[in-house]
């Protein structure tokens, strides 16, 4: 099948190399040149493992090419995905102005049946609103459908959750499309399931407020484990064990960041509030991940004393491991958090670069953790790097002015590391 995958960010450009491989014809669009001709030099402008061979490989076969030319891309495929960013507006809601601006495009410019695919999160009803910006701007009534499919990808991982997912979610009332959307997605083994636009789009918001809701389940329990004296990695895996729970998403640390949790959680709060609708729950979801990187920091302070010029190591600025994104990442909170308070930071990450505002206010990115460590007074552990895991701690510690590490993420060995005489904590785990 051609199909068309409209914003070559990190959802899009992942999604039509997963088509790729699926064996179909793809060409990726974005409004952003710069963009499209490092993917069309095989160059991978965002890092994601894997993702660069499977690009320079697709190029090669020519089942992938990218453009910026939106007529050509739109009359010469008939399956057409919306993978655009949908950011959060101040108040919370998700900003629809680029889905509006490629349903225009697409009403101008189509000249037979299209299948529009909408793969970006988008509050409930979007579907309809799409088909009704399509409408408005059709020039000739040419046939065409919107369906809602919904990704589940995860940065870091997206390659392998993108060609083995859970599940395959599509939204569509029309018999046509959804025929459609199940050819392309033959040769996956997963359950596939049909249901209304409005429904897919809500599982996408209610599968990221669910995970969300459980790390700031375990981020709660953490400080009340923190007073009791019991250690919330077992917690975790004893309430993990029990199937109806299960282990994943129950890591307590700093909170959570990124592109989605906080913007999906804070666009179904909206939707709830256009609706009359309390989620308290998720409120509190959000109050707690607000506050978690401040707790973390107040812990800190209650062994260190005040902040004020104490050198502090950060280990990891990136919002999880294996992805270079700093969107919403707990480290940049953190780093901002120090500087109020006049610590001397240094910080280390294995890809992420720090973003230069915060270089400009005397913060220093360093290439080797051992460095970054020196003459420090304590060592904050921001992501969850395996690498961190592997470091020699017991020379990093010959080299620190006070030998304490903070671990925000809960990933060291706090046996092994109290060994060699650092002084460890975590969170809701010593
Ligand atoms: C984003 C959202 O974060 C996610 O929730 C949604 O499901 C899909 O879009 P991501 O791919 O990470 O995911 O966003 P981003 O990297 O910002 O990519 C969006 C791309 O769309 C950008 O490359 C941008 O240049 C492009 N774009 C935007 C267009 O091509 N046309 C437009 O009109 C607007
Ligand atoms: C998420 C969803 O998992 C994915 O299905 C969706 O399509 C996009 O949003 P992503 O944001 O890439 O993916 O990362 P994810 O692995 O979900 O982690 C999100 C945040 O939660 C990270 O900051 C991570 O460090 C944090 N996290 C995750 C925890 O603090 N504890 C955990 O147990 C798991």
């Amino acid at each position: 099948m051609n199909i068309l995958v409209i914003g070559a960010g990190y959802v899009g450009t992942t999604t039509g190399l997963v088509f790729a491989e699926l064996g179909h014809k793809v060409t990726g669009l974005d409004i952003d040149s710069r963009k499209i001709d490092s993917l069309n030099k095989g160059e991978l402008y965002f890092y994601e493992p894997g993702l660069e061979d499977l690009l320079i490989n697709h190029l090669e076969k020519r089942n992938i090419t990218f453009s910026t030319n939106v007529e050509k891309g739109i009359h010469e495929n008939d399956v057409i995905f919306i993978c655009v960013g949908t950011p959060s507006n101040e108040d919370g809601s998700a900003n629809l102005s680029y889905i509006e601006q490629v349903a225009r495009d697409i009403g101008h410019y189509m000249n037979g049946y299209k299948v529009i695919v909408d793969k970006s999160t988008v509050p409930i009803g979007t579907s309809e609103k799409v088909a009704q910006w399509i409408i408005k701007n059709r020039l000739e009534n040419h046939p065409f459908d919107v369906v809602s499919n919904p990704e589940f990808l995860r940065e870091g991982n997206a390659l392998h959750d993108a060609l083995y997912p859970d599940r395959v979610v599509i939204g569509s009332s029309s018999e046509r499309a959804t025929s459609i959307l199940k050819e392309l997605y033959k040769s996956m083994t997963c359950p596939v399931i049909v249901i209304t636009p409005r429904s897919a789009e809500m599982i996408k918001y209610a599968a990221n407020s669910f995970l969300a809701m459980k790390i700031s389940f375990i981020n709660e329990l953490a400080r009340l484990c923190d007073k009791l004296n019991i250690n919330i990695q077992n917690i975790s895996h004893g309430i993990g064990l029990d199937k109806r729970i299960g282990p994943n998403f129950l890591q307590a640390g700093v909170g959570y960041g990124g592109s989605c949790f906080p913007k999906d959680v804070d666009a179904l709060l909206d939707t709830g509030f256009k609706y009359d609708t309390n989620l308290s729950i998720l409120e509190k979801v959000v109050k707690v991940n607000k506050t978690q990187y401040l707790y973390f920091l107040e812990r800190a302070r209650q062994t260190l004393g005040s902040l004020k010029q104490k050198r502090i190591a950060l280990f990891g600025l990136s919002f999880k491991p294996q992805t270079d994104d700093l969107r919403e990442s707990p480290a940049l909170y953190i780093i901002n958090e120090l500087l109020a308070e006049n610590a001397v930071i240094k910080v280390h990450d294995p890809i992420a670069k720090l973003p230069l505002d915060i270089q400009m206010q005397g913060v220093v990115q360093y290439t080797s953790p051992e460095e970054t460590a020196k003459q420090v007074d304590a060592i904050l552990i921001g992501t969850d790097w395996p690498q961190y895991k592997e470091l020699d701690w017991k020379e990093i510690k010959t080299n620190m002015r006070t030998p304490y590490v903070f671990d925000g993420r809960n990933m060291l060995d706090a046996n092994k590391l109290k060994e060699f005489g650092l002084i460890y904590q975590g969170i809701g785990y010593k």
